[in-house]
């Protein structure tokens, strides 16, 4: 199949391109570059040995994204392209829905108008909000405490409607939970413009010399050392789910974490990395972060069940992907 990726240049967008044309299909990718390098397309047909069509645009451009899906089949589209930052949207919630929200509307148009049914969604852990761990889909959504996470329950929400309205649209909304890791080439990874938010890259950029120490956000949390719980999954893991999910997408809804079912505290995590790798990330215990939550991981049985999906790739891994890739 010939798949539009939009957010293609990004994190896991590139991963998820590569995974695409590694099992055969063809692969669009429309990104505006706002967090990710031109470069990732080159590294994207590097690795596979296929071209990569590729427009440099803003899902919120009507007109542009209209023009792609006049010039080319479309058999499927995933959505990735979207503003992420937690903190960010906390203080610009107007970027955030206006961005988010209209790119959703106008792909999901487009889908519509030029007859593309299969349609796979990034969503995030996030929309369970303080639900009890492990999240699972079938859980009533709870607030969550950022316009980032508000956006991705209204995605999933105007999706929703528009399949109430469009029978033959397919829509796959996939919730993931913590990222991490890169590509076994070390040549695509976690890139993050600036000081990273998430607590991967920081803890390689520690590692590498890059930043002096990590901050620990809070060791007082209800979790078995103290600091915060999630589920990290290798990013070839959740590439390797989107490719299952764009190739199973049936008419309606469907709704599936993607995650490894397992919770890993912050020290957790950075004992495994250093143990892994045979370096030391030394680590201050500070504040908490504001906007946290203490423990996040998923119930992974529906994936498993109905897409014959599983992670298999474990933290050692995942720690070691990570490291290849900064070092890189
Ligand atoms: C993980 C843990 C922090 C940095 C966010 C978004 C989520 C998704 C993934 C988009 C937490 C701790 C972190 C640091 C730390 N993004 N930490 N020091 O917040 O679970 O999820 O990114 O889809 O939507 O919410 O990820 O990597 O920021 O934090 O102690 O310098 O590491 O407190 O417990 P998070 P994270």
């Amino acid at each position: 199949m010939q798949i539009l990726v939009t957010g293609g240049t990004g994190y896991i967008g590139s991963h998820t391109c590569v995974s695409l044309i590694e099992a055969g299909h063809s692969v669009i990718i429309a990104d505006n570059l706002s967090n990710s390098r031109y470069e990732v397309v080159s590294i994207i047909e590097q690795i596979t040995g296929q071209r990569v069509i590729f427009y440099e645009v803003d899902v919120t451009e009507e007109a542009a994204i209209a023009e792609i899906f006049s010039k080319h089949k479309i058999d499927g589209v995933i959505h990735f392209a979207g503003l992420k930052s937690v903190g960010e949207s906390v203080e610009k919630p107007l970027l955030y829905y206006k961005n988010n929200l209209l790119s959703t509307m106008i792909l999901t148009d487009a889908c519509i108008k030029y007859g593309v049914n299969r349609f796979v969604f990034s969503s995030s852990a996030t929309v369970y909000g303080e639900n009890d761990v492990p999240f699972e889909e079938s859980m009533t959504l709870k607030p969550t405490t950022n316009p980032y996470g508000e956006t991705k329950v209204m995605s999933e929400r105007i999706l929703t409607d528009v399949v109430q309205s469009n029978p033959e649209l397919g829509v796959m909304l996939l919730r993931y939970f913590n990222p991490v890791g890169a590509h076994e080439s070390g040549l695509i990874g976690e890139a993050p413009n600036g000081i990273p938010n998430n607590l991967m890259p920081f803890v390689t950029q520690v590692a590498k010399g890059k930043l002096p120490k990590l901050h620990v956000f809070g060791d007082n949390y209800p979790t078995v050392d103290g600091t915060g719980v999630r589920d990290y999954i290798h990013v070839v893991d959740l590439a390797e789910g989107h490719v299952t999910a764009i190739e199973q997408v049936t008419r309606g809804v469907r709704i599936y974490n993607l995650g490894t079912g397992r919770g890993t505290s912050v020290l957790e995590l950075v004992k495994t990395f250093e143990e892994a790798n045979n370096i030391e990330v030394p680590y201050e215990i500070i504040e908490r972060r504001l906007g946290d939550i203490a423990s996040c991981y998923a119930n992974v049985k529906k994936a498993k069940k109905e897409l014959g999906w599983v992670a298999k790739r474990d933290l050692i891994a995942m720690c070691k992907d990570s490291w290849h890739f900064e070092k890189k």
